[in-house]
């Protein structure tokens, strides 16, 4: 079952709070928060306030951090009650202490890799994690174009994960539309990350619902 992670980053910051009721109405199983700090990517997003008070829709929360240093942060996410935290792999100094350090706080662990990391950095943290958030745009920007090259990793990364035993779910975040979708499942990923196109989308709960029907 395919699930959908709606980005507020596409949302109207001026009325966030009808925005989020329209995607909860739409459907998406969380709401994706994309912290940026101007170092680890070239744009600055938003913090703990915005998750705090995006937190109070009870739509479930899906952090995904754009950041250096992303240990000084871990806590703090998961006291605003985030059910996924995800770090990158090229941010993180001891990948496999911070994963285990995000499950302890009783989160989901997710580790992200941009479009040109390779998949096999992740061969030896398998089972620590579970979530892998594969990049298909370079991080940073909402409303970017697809990396066909990014979409082709995905399906390297469910073989590597299905040979090791493991059982992680492969998140895909960039562009994600409904002419991108089907082959970004057909590879292997059953978590959609959706901003622009969703928050654009003229009937959002028709847009939820085509993803989720999309199958293998
Ligand atoms: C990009 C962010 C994405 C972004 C996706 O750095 O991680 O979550 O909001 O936006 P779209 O769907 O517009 O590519
Ligand atoms: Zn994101």
């Amino acid at each position: 079952m395919i699930k959908v992670a709606a980005s507020i980053l596409a949302a109207d910051f001026l009325n966030l709070g009808a925005d989020i009721d329209r995607m909860r109405a739409a459907g998406v199983d969380y709401l994706h928060c994309d912290v940026m700090d101007g170092r680890f990517v070239p744009n600055i997003s938003f913090g703990q306030g915005v998750i705090r008070a995006a937190g109070k829709s009870g739509v479930p929360l899906d952090v995904h951090l754009m950041i250096e240093e992303p240990d000084k942060y871990i806590d703090d996410f998961a006291a605003l009650g985030a059910k996924i935290i995800t770090v990158h792999y090229e941010a993180a100094k001891h990948l496999n202490r911070t994963l285990a350090h995000i499950r302890e706080l009783g989160c989901l662990a997710g580790v992200s890799i941009c479009p040109a990391t390779p998949p096999e950095v992740l061969e030896w943290s398998m089972g620590d994690f579970d979530v892998a958030l594969v990049m298909t745009v370079n991080p940073g920007f909402g409303g970017q174009k697809i990396i066909p090259s990014a979409v082709r990793k995905i399906a390297v990364l469910r073989d590597m994960i299905e040979k090791s035993g493991a059982s992680a779910e492969i998140e895909v975040d960039g562009n994600v539309a409904l002419n991108t979708a089907p082959e970004i499942v057909k590879n292997g990923a059953s978590l959609l990350v959706t901003g622009s196109a969703l928050f654009k989308a003229e009937n959002a709960p028709a847009f939820v619902s085509q993803l989720k029907k999309l199958e293998p």
